[in-house]
């Protein structure tokens, strides 16, 4: 730290300086990522409200009452309108809630989670000292049912089911997990950090999506992120529980924080109250029309990538894809030398063992998947003189 203060525009001169490199989510190369560019009047509310702090609930009861409306509206959207439960920081403090809610009702240690599942779950296993099966998952990459199944032992309490996979956007046949886990009394998490802002939009759209959420009965608890595909500012992330009771082991009582006894059922104590207002303002601003409108585009932006490839011989999308989530893979080209070439012609992009990934942001549009075609070919004909 300097022991003199710096002027204002010397501060901001410097840190533009530091990030002149970053990337924006804004930009149409940044073709990689799930998170999106806040929406402008979600930024707004952001900023107004920046000092509210969820955590010391006497202090700003009123972001406590919006904070039930949001739940109870992305309830209503999961078939829950009673559903209990939290804006958190992200999809991990989500997944984690979820694992030690559950952890401390059954007593016991074991989860199953498919092959696919995102690395949260595995950093939250670490911290809660479970053991985590990893269970195979089948050609179309969804978890193998009866996998699942022979995994189940006296020590498993929870079985976690993904609703848009992070490598592609595939939805794990929840139903029959739901049915599992009712028949061998365990807990099942379903963890729609991404699909959860897209699935629901989509099967109103009359698209062929399995059903994910509350509406299956033993679903027990829900991620759903609005700092992705809900157009909010990071942090933003949601964890909805069937009822208040599953979080009975995990609610701590404060007793010391203005206006007496508060109580939490967060791993994190000072909770932005910005990003609940943030968010309680998408949801009533976009309203399940606006939101749906934003879906349907990148769903068709989604086809048009996935016509564009039909047409170079070399590429092709590894799966057909469930949401605006396509994996490109080469039969003929290492997939890591396409990347590489595609980084250095400045692409954000996601590289998975077999395959690219593209997510469909509403920032990704058709003249962007234009652009993205004519760099991809340019790598290919290079990579081709190559050999
Ligand atoms: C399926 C899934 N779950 C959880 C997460 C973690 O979310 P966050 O980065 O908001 O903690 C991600 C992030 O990409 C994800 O794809």
């Amino acid at each position: 730290m300097n022991r003199n203060s710096l002027s204002k525009n010397d501060i901001l001169k410097r840190i533009r300086s530091a990030l002149k490199n970053d990337k924006s989510y804004k930009k149409g190369n940044v073709i990689s990522t799930m998170c999106t560019y806040p929406d402008e009047f979600a930024q707004q509310l952001f900023s107004e409200f920046i000092a509210r702090n969820i955590g010391d609930t006497n202090l700003f009861p009123g972001v406590v009452a919006l904070e039930k409306e949001v739940i109870s509206m992305l309830g209503k959207l999961l078939h829950n309108e009673t559903a209990y439960g939290n804006i958190v920081t992200g999809g991990t403090e989500a997944n984690f809630l979820a694992l030690w809610a559950y952890r401390e009702l059954s007593g016991k240690h074991t989860i199953i989670v498919p092959k696919t599942a995102h690395f949260s779950l595995y950093k939250s296993a670490n911290i809660l000292h479970l053991n985590i099966k990893t269970v195979r998952v089948t050609e179309n990459r969804q978890v193998d049912i009866a996998e699942v199944q022979k995994a189940i032992d006296d020590d498993t309490f929870c079985i976690v089911g993904i609703a848009g996979t992070t490598e592609l956007g595939v939805i794990d046949p929840i139903a029959e997990l739901s049915e599992l886990c009712i028949k061998h009394n365990l807990y099942l998490h379903i963890d729609a950090a991404f699909g959860g802002f897209v699935i629901p939009f989509m099967k109103d759209m009359n698209y062929d999506v399995a059903d994910f959420d509350f509406v299956l009965p033993g679903v027990s608890s829900i991620t759903i992120d609005p700092h992705k595909m809900g157009m909010c500012p990071i942090p933003a992330g949601g964890i909805l529980f069937r009822n208040k009771e599953l979080t009975k082991k995990i609610e701590w009582s404060v007793s010391y924080l203005s206006g007496g006894d508060t109580q939490q059922t967060t791993f994190v104590s000072s909770r932005s109250g910005a990003s609940v207002i943030a968010v309680w303002g998408m949801l009533k601003h976009m309203g399940f029309e606006g939101y749906e409108n934003l879906i349907r585009k990148c769903m068709d932006v989604t086809g048009y990538l996935i016509n564009e490839l039909d047409r170079i011989d070399d590429l092709c999308p590894i799966l057909q894809p469930t949401m605006n989530i396509v994996g490109i893979t080469s039969t003929k080209y290492n997939i890591v030398t396409i990347a590489e070439a595609m980084r250095e012609k400045s692409w954000a992009i996601s590289l998975f063992t077999k395959h690219l990934r593209i997510v469909l942001r509403p920032s990704v549009t058709k003249k962007v998947i234009d652009t993205f075609i004519h760099d991809i070919k340019e790598v290919l004909t290079c990579i081709q003189a190559k050999i």
